[in-house]
């Protein structure tokens, strides 16, 4: 049975796999959301792989697991071409991460990771399977594990054996592909972050076609239980869909739904854009480390003009104050103007939210990107350079670990640990 009735733009039909037939041909949206979470894997081993090295030098293992709830069948076709879909491109990180890692190191590092691939149709999983026999992985339950059945089914497993696996780190990846929007319960996220802190989960969500679909039926009523929205809730989304707001407004309401059910701290909400479809798929990171949130930001921007969002890229863009008629709100595309307007957005708007961070006590800049992370599209090195422009321009100063004032005109990084603290002396230029 679908989770949900409705065919989305992501028609049913390219997600079915059978061993004897050949795989289905991808959809763009398909192809963007794998790019994505290739980058992702990317960065995220690169990471683990300098702070491990950073604590001690000594240590030669790095633990990760990695589960594919809804896993499909392994590979894709694109025209004439098989491309890997999500689980190969997971085993495919984890090996390029081994190599490149280690690259002209003496000792070792050790990349030590366990796959978890689910799927509730058996043809699914038997055609995975094909594909990693064909490949030569060993699917024998120790590194790799495929198994038959529904995600939230087998989820609990799942997490008491990476804490057995990891008492301490816990550290594991969680893509949650469904098809629609209420296949993926959310509190079972929230089951995941409360029993693994380090965890982070990558979702699919189909906004636009529960957006469209919006009625107070009965059966829409019951579809929805699994994202904690209520009869209730549905009037009030149709009442914005109708209203000023619009699609924009429901958008919010349905982020900070997800951000506050599943207890992530940080997001990245940004959508895939639609296809002829024109339903666009939503791809929501979500975290409890403002780090990773940055590292899933950062390959929207490196990967442009794939994802957007309502909004200028500054404050508010996330939040709710921007959103008056959604026909008039540009879109957020990770482009150079995109880049330049979000710059000047900040530099406008950053100097009185540091003001009143900064007004009682010194803030660091850690701090500061914690307390941004969930409302701009912009890197910690965007806020970052923001800030060295508002220092040189003589609205704040820096203060360092020393205690010291840092130097405006030699400042050019700023670190971790150093403070933004209110400008002691007016600025006079050439005095410092
Ligand atoms: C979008 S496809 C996955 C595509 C895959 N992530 C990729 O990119 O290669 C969604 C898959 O989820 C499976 N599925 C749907 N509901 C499920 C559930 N509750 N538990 C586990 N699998 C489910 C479907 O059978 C389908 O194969």
């Amino acid at each position: 049975m679908l989770c949900s009735r409705f065919r989305w733009s992501t028609s049913v039909a390219s997600f079915k796999w059978n061993p004897s037939e050949q795989p289905p041909q991808i959809e763009p949206h398909s192809k963007a959301k794998l790019e994505v979470l290739r980058a992702y894997l990317r960065q995220y081993f690169n990471r683990l792989a300098i702070n491990r090295l950073a604590i001690n030098r000594r240590r030669k293992e790095l633990k990760l697991d990695l589960v594919d709830g809804f896993a499909g069948g392994g590979t894709f076709q694109d025209g004439d071409k098989i491309l890997p879909g999500s689980p190969l491109v997971m085993l495919g990180e984890a090996e390029a991460a081994r190599l490149r890692l280690n690259e002209g190191r003496d000792k070792k590092l050790e990349i030590n990771c366990r796959f978890y691939f689910i799927d509730k149709e058996k043809s699914h999983t038997d055609h995975l399977q094909q594909v990693l026999k064909e490949r030569g992985y060993e699917v024998d339950g120790k590194e790799i594990t495929v198994q038959t059945g529904l995600f939230e089914d087998n989820v609990e497993g799942v997490i008491r054996s990476i804490r057995e696996r990891q008492p301490r780190a816990g550290r594991a990846i969680f893509l949650l592909d469904q098809t629609g929007f209420s296949c993926v319960k959310l509190d079972l996220v929230h089951r995941i972050f409360s029993k693994l802190t380090t965890a982070e989960v990558i979702l699919t969500f189909a906004a636009d076609a529960l957006v469209n679909h919006l009625a107070k039926t009965p059966e829409m009523i019951k579809m929805v239980v699994p994202i904690k929205l209520t009869e209730s809730h549905i009037h009030d989304l149709i009442e914005y869909r109708n209203g000023n707001g619009g699609r924009a407004l429901i958008q919010r309401t349905l982020r900070n739904k997800i951000r506050s059910v599943t207890q992530a701290e940080y997001d990245t909400p940004f959508f895939i854009r639609p296809d002829v479809s024109r339903r666009a798929l939503w791809f929501i990171h979500l975290s409890r480390h403002p780090t990773a949130r940055d590292v899933m930001i950062q390959q929207h921007w490196n990967i442009k003009n794939t994802f957007e969002h309502y909004g200028t890229g500054g404050f508010g863009m996330l939040g709710w104050d921007t959103i008056r008629d959604s026909e008039n709100i540009p879109l957020f595309e990770f482009g150079k103007l995109d880049k330049d307007e979000m710059k000047r957005q900040l530099l406008n708007s950053l100097p009185e939210k540091l003001f009143g961070l900064a007004s009682e006590q010194p803030v660091t800049i850690d701090a500061m990107h914690h307390v941004f992370a969930n409302q701009t599209a912009a890197r910690f090195s965007d806020l970052d350079e923001v800030v060295l422009q508002l220092v040189k321009d003589g609205e704040f100063d820096i203060l360092g670990t020393n205690g010291k004032i840092r130097s405006r005109l030699q400042l050019t990084k700023l670190k971790s640990t150093d403070q933004i603290i209110l400008p002691l002396k007016p600025f006079i230029p050439g005095l410092f």
